[in-house]
């Protein structure tokens, strides 16, 4: 049915492999339309109850998006292109089901974008993660200036994104982009371990798990106490107090009002 994907459903647990070893699993047009299928599928099929992205081989997840497609696009085009990828990996982020990254290697530019995508990731000990798009004359356009920056912080991020510069799988674990890390033949089973626990608990909750970890960052009430919350404290003594003891360089005398 999938001309680039391969898939098994392993008694609910749906194991998607890309499949373009030659190419490292570059995401080209192709790749990308029968991923957005197969998401449809995990959505859609009662007999899938989670999902594992992996790469095929033993070298790559997925070394990016197919470089060979950004020549001759204009600006439009590139927007285009974007705007799709990151339909598609939004689409894997709010999935009702959970669906999570097996990274069996090189998981860069758009291949990091789709493992962060997911809802956890797993990877192998040779696993590599980067945006090298500043290479290209290029910056993350599947969701990596956002999803990674959330995940790691800013300077982190800013630094990968600037320098281009590649992280171990343990330099990955410590950043927290990868929640455990496993021998390659161990990667999948382990993958399906988590996968089974999590599929002994009630779907409905998990789904709103899902729902409600991914909306934590968009909290737009969140947002409006924090600036009623800091104009408060506008009124007390103690603002003026610290503000004038800075100014004055001295050491503040706070009294609780
Ligand atoms: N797009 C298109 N083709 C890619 C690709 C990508 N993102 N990544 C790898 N390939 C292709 C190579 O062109 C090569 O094809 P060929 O055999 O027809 O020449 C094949 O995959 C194998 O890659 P190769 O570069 O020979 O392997 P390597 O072990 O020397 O290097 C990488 C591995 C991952 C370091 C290197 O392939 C790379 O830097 N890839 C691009 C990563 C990137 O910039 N991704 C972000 C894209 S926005």
């Amino acid at each position: 049915m999938y001309k680039t994907l391969v898939t098994e459903n392993d008694q609910g647990i749906f194991v998607i492999t890309i499949n373009r070893p030659e190419k490292l699993n570059a995401l080209n047009r192709q790749v990308l339309t029968e991923l957005e299928a197969v998401v449809d599928e995990v959505y859609s099929n009662p007999e899938i109850k989670s999902a594992i992205i992996t790469g095929s081989g033993q070298k790559s997840f997925v070394a990016g998006a197919d470089i060979s497609e950004f020549t001759g696009l204009d600006p439009k085009q590139g927007m285009q292109l974007a705007k799709r990828g990151q339909q598609i990996f939004d689409k894997i982020e709010n999935c009702p089901k959970p669906i999570i990254a097996a990274v069996n290697g090189f998981a860069l530019g758009g291949g990091c974008e789709l493992a962060l995508a997911c809802h956890f990731i797993y990877c192998s000990e040779n696993a590599k993660f980067g945006q090298p798009e500043v290479n290209l004359g290029l910056i993350p356009g599947y969701g990596a200036t956002q999803r990674l920056t959330q995940l790691i912080g800013r300077n982190r991020a800013m630094e990968l994104l600037m320098s281009g510069n590649m992280i171990s799988a343990k330099e990955a674990e410590q950043y927290g982009v990868v929640n455990h890390i496993t021998s390659q033949e161990e990667l999948l089973p382990k993958c399906k371990e988590i996968l089974q626990t999590i599929g002994s608990k009630a779907p409905f909750a998990v789904a709103k798990v899902i729902e409600s970890v991914n909306n934590f960052d968009h909290n737009q009430p969140g947002y409006d106490l924090e600036v009623k919350l800091f104009g408060e404290c506008f009124a007390t003594s103690d603002m003026k107090e610290g503000t004038s003891a800075f100014l004055e360089k001295r050491k503040p005398n706070f009294t609780g009002r």
